[in-house]
């Protein structure tokens, strides 16, 4: 799976943002039909979304669609537009809202009926936006409701509207919120979602962090969700991407330690060791697996 550190939003219906995004750094570029775009525009949202899938190269980019909520009377046609058109381009549908296996469900059948009505051999995605407490409870279950899955995604707005958590920021996590409740906020559903998602092998991506103006904040929220086990991170800002981008890029030291580690183990082993010391701390076979993560993840962005 190509990286998906950084995961720009852009509003469907809003072209010149596209060729932005297309001319970006970020990871993956995520033209969206859902809250970006207001209910009367949202037929020309969907239109503007397929002449930019068939138009505009994205310089390899990952590109998805971030279909209506299928609760809306938009999704159905979202995902027929969308797939029938653009099935042959387009990486992944991103399913807002989604609080069953049986949302996952749907879209893989819908799927695999216009894949094969076009004879489309490649396979589109699918990233479910965990956003509900219904979602949340089901997390494990939507996390293996389909081969297709790539990713779950936090939402952070929506599923502080739906537990009626009070609203102390609209950024997310990391702003404003220490006077509140002591640590992360949202540490508990974040790890709940992201234990769901790696027990299936999915990547875990976090919400974006609304102050686009507080480099600082969303620093901080994107080191707190890189801590605890997310891939990558959504943004709304073009000028939110070269910083989710380097907290979620393994750093040279972070990759030199990685290397020292699997040398020495490999040291050890040879001398029928099964722990060591590097620089002062005891490693063993679990740090091996973590020093192997680093190392896979630098050589995957072509960092080794
Ligand atoms: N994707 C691509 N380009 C974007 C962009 C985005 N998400 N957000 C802003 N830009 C572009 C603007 O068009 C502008 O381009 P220009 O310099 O060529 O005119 C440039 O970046 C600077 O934008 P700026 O003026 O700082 O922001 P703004 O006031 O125009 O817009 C937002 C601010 C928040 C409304 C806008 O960033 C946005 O719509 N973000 C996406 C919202 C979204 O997708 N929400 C749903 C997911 S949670
Ligand atoms: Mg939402």
């Amino acid at each position: 799976m190509k990286p998906r550190r950084s995961v720009l939003s852009v509003p469907g219906h809003v072209e010149k943002m596209h060729l932005k995004a297309g001319q970006s750094h970020a990871d993956v570029v995520m033209l969206d039909l859902e809250d970006s775009v207001p209910a009367d525009q949202k037929d020309a949202a969907r239109d503007q979304v397929v002449r930019s899938l068939e138009a505009m190269d994205w310089g390899g980019k990952v590109v998805t669609v971030r279909v209506n909520g299928l609760d809306t009377p938009f999704a159905y046609r979202d995902l027929l537009a969308v797939v029938e058109s653009c099935g042959d381009r387009v990486d992944s549908v991103v399913v807002p809202k989604v609080n069953a296996p049986g949302d996952i469900h749907f879209v893989d059948r819908m799927m695999d009926g216009i894949e094969m009505a076009k004879g489309f051999s490649r396979r589109v995605g699918i990233e479910a936006s965990i956003e509900t407490a219904r979602g949340m409870d089901a997390v494990s279950d939507i996390a293996a409701a389909s081969d297709r899955l790539v990713s779950l995604v936090f939402g952070i707005a929506d599923y502080s509207a739906s537990i009626g958590a009070r609203l102390v920021s609209i950024s997310g996590h990391g702003e404003k919120e220490e006077a509140l409740y002591p640590g992360h906020r949202w540490h508990f559903a974040l790890s709940r979602m992201i234990m769901a998602a790696k027990a299936r092998g999915l990547m875990a991506i976090d919400a974006p962090y609304g102050n686009f103006t507080d480099v600082e904040g969303l620093e901080r929220s994107a080191v707190m969700a890189c801590a605890i086990g997310c891939d990558g991170k959504w943004a709304i800002h073009p000028g939110q991407i070269e910083i989710v981008n380097r907290v979620f890029t393994p750093s040279q030291a972070d990759i030199d330690l990685a290397v020292k580690v699997l040398d020495a183990f490999g040291d050890a082993a040879s001398r029928g060791r099964g722990a060591v010391a590097v620089e002062g701390r005891m490693v063993d076979q679990a740090t091996v697996r973590l020093a192997r993560q680093v190392y896979d993840h630098a050589r995957h962005l072509k960092l080794l």
